[in-house]
């Protein structure tokens, strides 16, 4: 019998991957979670397919060993190029970040013209546009890399006038291209929404792929029977498990963590994948 009480896993290059965890806690507050960031090895999103496979890989065979019930790629550049491996590799129920956010973007966009935002090897992979063109071959689709954005919010600086100057030399040539979608494809840019909505001006609707896959984890796990229902069930609320792994020290993990997760972060552990 299907054990609902068993905890998602997540895992991501590094503490990015909060802010789906951030957004899976809204909607499945009863949920166990478990998150894998992989400190030690990040960025991802400067790095070959064939190492983010491998190291996706990795993440996948550690949390499987906490009898995880269902597995979310929360890194952009981890779903963008493993997603096809990890499925043919692992049995376990198992989705990324790139299919919800494809498919919002192609409800949202009026005129067919929808831009992608997200690191190096995502927009390279042209993940964002394929899943996009599976929904709708007609619809207009354009990639730009923005690598200085991962580090301008691990500064914290999501509205500093840097941010908005690097944000306006990112996204110029969007603008020029008439979209009128935008799909924020890395975990960390969420925290530049305003920024990039004020660069991008308020005809441009800006796709939050983190809010996208929450309501798609919502949705597998009600279609598998999955759901945690035992804090409905009495009055007596516990408040479920949260575990944090890293494989780097935790000190930094444990700072930045909280302004991404919005709440303060327990039970970080290190670990070692090997
Ligand atoms: N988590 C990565 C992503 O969403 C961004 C950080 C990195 O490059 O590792 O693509």
């Amino acid at each position: 019998m299907k054990n609902e009480k068993r905890p998602l896993g997540i895992f991501d290059s590094g503490i990015g991957g909060l802010t789906v965890l951030k957004e899976i806690i809204k909607l499945l507050p009863e949920e166990e979670t478990l998150y894998l960031g992989d400190t030690a090895r990040l960025p991802y999103g400067t790095k070959s397919e064939e190492t983010v496979i491998k190291y996706s890989i990795e993440n996948t065979r550690f949390l499987l060993k906490y009898n995880i019930k269902l597995l979310v790629v929360a890194c952009n550049t981890a779903s963008a190029v493993s997603l096809p491996v990890l499925r043919k590799e692992f049995s376990l129920p198992l989705i990324g970040v790139i299919e919800a956010g494809a498919r919002a973007a192609t409800k949202a966009t009026k005129n067919g013209r929808i831009g992608i935002i997200g690191t190096e090897t995502t927009i390279r992979s042209s993940a964002y546009t394929k899943a996009i063109k599976s929904v709708n071959p007609d619809i207009t689709v354009i990639g730009q890399p923005c690598p200085l954005f991962v580090p301008l919010v691990e500064e914290g600086w999501l509205n500093d006038d840097i941010t908005i100057s690097v944000a306006g030399r990112y996204l110029t040539s969007l603008r020029n291209d008439r979209i009128d979608t935008l799909v924020l494809g890395c975990t960390h840019y969420p925290l530049l929404k305003s920024a990039i909505q004020k660069v991008m001006g308020d005809g441009v609707r800006l796709i939050d792929s983190a809010e996208e896959t929450a309501s798609e984890v919502r949705e597998l796990l009600t279609n598998l029977g999955l759901i945690n229902l035992s804090g409905s069930e009495s009055d007596t609320k516990t408040t479920p498990v949260r575990r944090y792994f890293v494989t780097d020290v935790p000190v930094r993990f444990e700072e930045q963590g909280s302004r991404f997760l919005g709440e303060k972060i327990y039970k970080v552990d290190k670990v070692d994948l090997g």
